[in-house]
């Protein structure tokens, strides 16, 4: 009689054992991440971020990372978020979502942005010298005919000048900074064209049309114009013209480039490159 009892006992034991065993909701990432620069003296703020699930994972700052994650309940994914500078002046903000496997390991590469969830870009502030902005201007042939944008506009400078000094009917200046665009709009109205410039505080990035635009002036970075170029492509009309202070557009050839000599923002003479692109008719 002794041995079926235990049996029983056993199997009882196992049956409250497995209905209580707790369900594994963890899965393990390995993440690799891209380099992000080392920040220059006076701005200890540029360095890399990382997020899951709104949680900071920042450190250790290095390039591969093993985490522990738990998808939050009813989902199977968690949001990655890493923000880094790949050069000293560009800012990325790479998002992806990861389905998570519950008890394994997922490799995940954020080396490359995912076309679901495209980077957010941002470009530091960093001022076009006024001679350099007159410079532009005339590559541009900006006249009286002409409705000027700037894409990541500063204090407004390119914007007001095509306006006051070169005579286009109209402008927009677009920037991302709510500081730079309270900027823009004080000196507009000191420069006494208020009245002919708008200025936009959004991403540049979530313009969807710049058909208005005859000429797009702007000094943001490789990355940048790289994510524009297929709108600008698209939407610009025929004989409109793009020009960039320094920084090209992947590869598509400029019509013109040149090297200016003008005062730096320190003034002493440095060289500065110029580009010119056309909208050609089909
Ligand atoms: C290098 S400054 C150029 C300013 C001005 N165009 C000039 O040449 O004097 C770049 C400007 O772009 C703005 N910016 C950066 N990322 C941006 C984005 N994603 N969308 C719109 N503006 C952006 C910054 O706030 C900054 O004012």
């Amino acid at each position: 009689m002794i041995r079926p009892l235990i049996l029983v006992a056993c199997i009882g034991l196992s049956g409250f054992a497995l209905a209580d065993k707790p369900e594994i909701t963890s899965g393990i990432l390995e993440l690799k991440l891209p380099y992000s620069v080392t920040p220059p003296t006076g701005s200890p703020e540029r360095v890399s971020k990382l997020e899951i699930d709104g949680k900071d994972h920042t450190s250790p700052r290095i390039l591969t990372r093993t985490i522990k994650v738990d998808p939050k309940k009813g989902t199977d994914t968690v949001t990655v978020v890493y923000t880094y500078w790949p050069y000293i002046y560009t800012r990325f903000t790479r998002t992806k979502v990861v389905k998570v496997v519950k008890g394994e390991t997922v490799e995940v590469s954020l080396e490359k942005a995912d076309p679901k969830t495209p980077d957010k870009i941002y470009v530091i502030y960093y001022p076009t010298p006024i001679e350099v902005v007159d410079a532009m201007c005339k590559l541009g042939s900006i006249g009286k005919d002409d409705v000027v944008y700037d894409i990541g506009c500063g204090d407004g400078r390119l914007v007001i000048q095509a306006v006051k000094k070169f005579g286009a009917k109209k402008a927009v200046g677009i920037d991302i900074s709510a500081e730079r665009i309270r900027e823009c709009k004080a000196n507009a109205k000191r420069a006494g064209v208020a009245d002919k410039v708008t200025f936009l505080e959004k991403d540049a990035l979530t313009i969807k049309d710049f058909s208005e635009a005859t000429v797009v002036l702007t000094y943001m970075s490789d990355s940048l114009n790289e994510a524009l170029r297929p709108k600008l492509q698209k939407t610009l009309k025929p004989g409109s013209r793009i020009v960039s202070h320094r920084f090209r557009m992947g590869d598509w050839k400029p019509k013109e480039s040149k090297v200016i000599k003008a005062k730096n923002n320190y003034g002493d003479v440095a060289e500065f490159e110029l580009h010119l692109w056309a909208i050609e008719e089909e």
